[in-house]
């Protein structure tokens, strides 16, 4: 039900983003910074694959609007094989909060030794304004991971419904996919032009200008 980029996509990021609050806890932005890009790359090309990826892991089969949702709250609809509408919501609003919380990364300074490769290219009020989004967006994503992690083992451990298993190995007893998944390597194409364009469009960035002594 969930194809192997999904996962990857899932794991890397759960692996990804406690490293990243370390490193900056650390003040090592070195370390940082890469493991920001990653992230960045990650979650881009997760969304790239809502749009081209296997059917479960598309947007327009796990978003629904406002009714299904409420259908779904007051126990009128079950929740489909993949996200359910909840869920849905829920995936939209930590990828959008990963997503925000790298790019903001990218005009972040500490004021000290390391500037992100965006902040030459910003003017100091968007420099300000980048430097509160990065703080809040990660109180923002503390919150709803917490909620997430919750929302998981009441669905596994209250509810019986292996999320679990099938978030690990793909499909579940009652979670399978609809459709065969769409080849993997897709996801690996999508993945390095990604990297490609981000790496590019910041070596294109302003840099500051050299001390004149
Ligand atoms: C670092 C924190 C985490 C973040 C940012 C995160 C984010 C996400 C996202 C974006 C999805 C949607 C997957 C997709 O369609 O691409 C998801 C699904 C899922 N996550 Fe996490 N996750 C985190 C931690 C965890 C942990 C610790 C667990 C295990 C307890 C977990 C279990 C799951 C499961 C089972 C699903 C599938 C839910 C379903 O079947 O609808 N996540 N997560
Ligand atoms: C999703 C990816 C990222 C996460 C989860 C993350 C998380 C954090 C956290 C928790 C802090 C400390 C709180 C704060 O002072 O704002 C921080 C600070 C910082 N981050 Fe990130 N960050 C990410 C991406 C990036 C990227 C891509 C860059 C730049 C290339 C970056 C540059 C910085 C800098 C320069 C600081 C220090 C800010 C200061 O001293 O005020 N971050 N980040």
């Amino acid at each position: 039900m969930w194809d192997i980029p999904t996962r990857c996509f899932h794991w890397l990021i759960v692996l990804c983003l406690p490293l990243s609050w370390w490193s900056a806890e650390n003040d090592n932005y070195t370390v940082h910074q890469w493991l920001g890009y990653t992230l960045l790359v990650l979650v881009v090309t997760r969304i790239v694959w809502g749009f081209l990826g296997s059917r479960h892991s598309r947007f327009n089969d796990f978003l629904a609007g406002p009714s299904r949702v409420l259908a779904y709250i007051r126990g009128d609809s079950d929740g489909g094989r993949g996200h359910n509408p909840l869920g849905g919501l829920s995936v939209l609003a930590l990828l959008s909060l990963l997503l925000l919380q790298a790019v903001s990364g990218l005009f972040n300074s500490d004021d000290v030794f390391f500037s992100g490769p965006l902040y030459y290219a910003a003017s100091s009020s968007l420099r300000d304004a980048m430097g509160v989004v990065h703080e809040l967006a990660f109180d923002g994503l503390m919150a709803l991971v917490c909620l997430h992690i919750l929302a998981v083992l009441y669905h596994q451990l209250r509810l019986k419904q292996p999320l679990l298993q099938a978030m690990i190995r793909g499909s579940a007893e009652n979670r399978t996919g609809q459709r065969a998944p769409v080849p993997w390597w897709r996801a690996l194409v999508i993945l390095v032009i990604v990297a490609m364009l981000l790496w590019w469009g910041l070596a294109q960035a302003p840099q500051p200008a050299p001390m004149a002594w």
